[in-house]
């Protein structure tokens, strides 16, 4: 049996606009084992990118618990929040968030140069990342030089550099082919079978989300099976 490394409970988003409250999430539950591969679908709008951004510490539910090995994530400081974004978590964002005057080298090595890592171990992972996933002709090009489908792979390269254990993952194959979707779904995979780590992604792309071990569908504000 595979250890829980994240629980969600009865986890609630809700925002409050002039006149209403929009409940976007209520009542969500979630477990995660290490190695567990969870698929996220669901209507758009639904909430299934507020709560990636929930579970990666980016932002704060309205209610409920988000459990990580055992911790609170609310109960953390700003900074310990940002250590574990750094050092537990990959994040692929829907929009990718791209730094605009780094190249793709340097936007994929970023996460490494934040936490120190050695500089010439550092650039041959992006390297390889980069070759992986057929980027190495476009190395010194800036975001706006570069496709949607060149974006999504340099930051799903980027969210792969500093060997995270948890992959959070919004439409990572959205803006692209199913050769290259391919690409990123086996490295996930391999990536998971190797070090064991617990793979959630948001996709409505049946050849990425077949691969994945359970598909849940947020809908109404609850998570269910598919
Ligand atoms: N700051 C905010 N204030 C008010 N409403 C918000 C805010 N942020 C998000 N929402 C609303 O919350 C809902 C859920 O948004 P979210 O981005 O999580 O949807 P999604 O399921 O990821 O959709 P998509 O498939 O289109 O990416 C949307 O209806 C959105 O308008
Ligand atoms: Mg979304």
């Amino acid at each position: 049996m595979s250890e829980v490394i994240y629980v969600i409970k009865n986890l609630c988003k809700s925002y409050q606009l002039d006149s209403y409250t929009l409940d976007i999430l209520k009542n969500v539950n979630l477990s995660v084992k290490k190695g567990d591969s969870i698929c996220i679908r669901g209507p758009s709008g639904s909430g299934k990118s507020t709560l990636l951004n929930l579970m990666g510490s980016l932002d704060e539910p309205s209610s409920g618990e988000r459990i990580f090995y055992g911790q609170d994530i609310s109960s953390w400081t700003d900074q310990q929040k940002a250590f574990f974004r750094r050092d537990k978590l990959g994040f692929v964002f829907q929009f990718h968030y791209l730094l605009k005057e780094l190249t793709v080298l340097e936007n994929i090595q970023l996460p490494a140069y934040i936490a120190n890592k050695p500089k010439k171990k550092s650039l041959e992972r992006a390297s390889f990342l980069a070759e992986t996933l057929g980027l190495k002709e476009r190395l010194t090009h800036y975001p706006s030089q570069l496709s949607g489908g060149e974006l999504q792979r340099t930051s799903v390269a980027r969210a792969l550099m500093n060997q995270p254990e948890l992959i959070l993952a919004d439409e990572p194959v959205g803006s692209l082919d199913k050769k290259n979707g391919l690409i990123i779904r086996d490295l996930f995979f391999e990536l998971q079978e190797t070090f064991k780590i617990s793979l959630i992604a948001v996709s409505h792309n049946s050849f990425f989300a077949d691969a994945f071990s359970s598909v849940l569908m947020l809908e109404d504000g609850n998570l269910k099976a598919d």
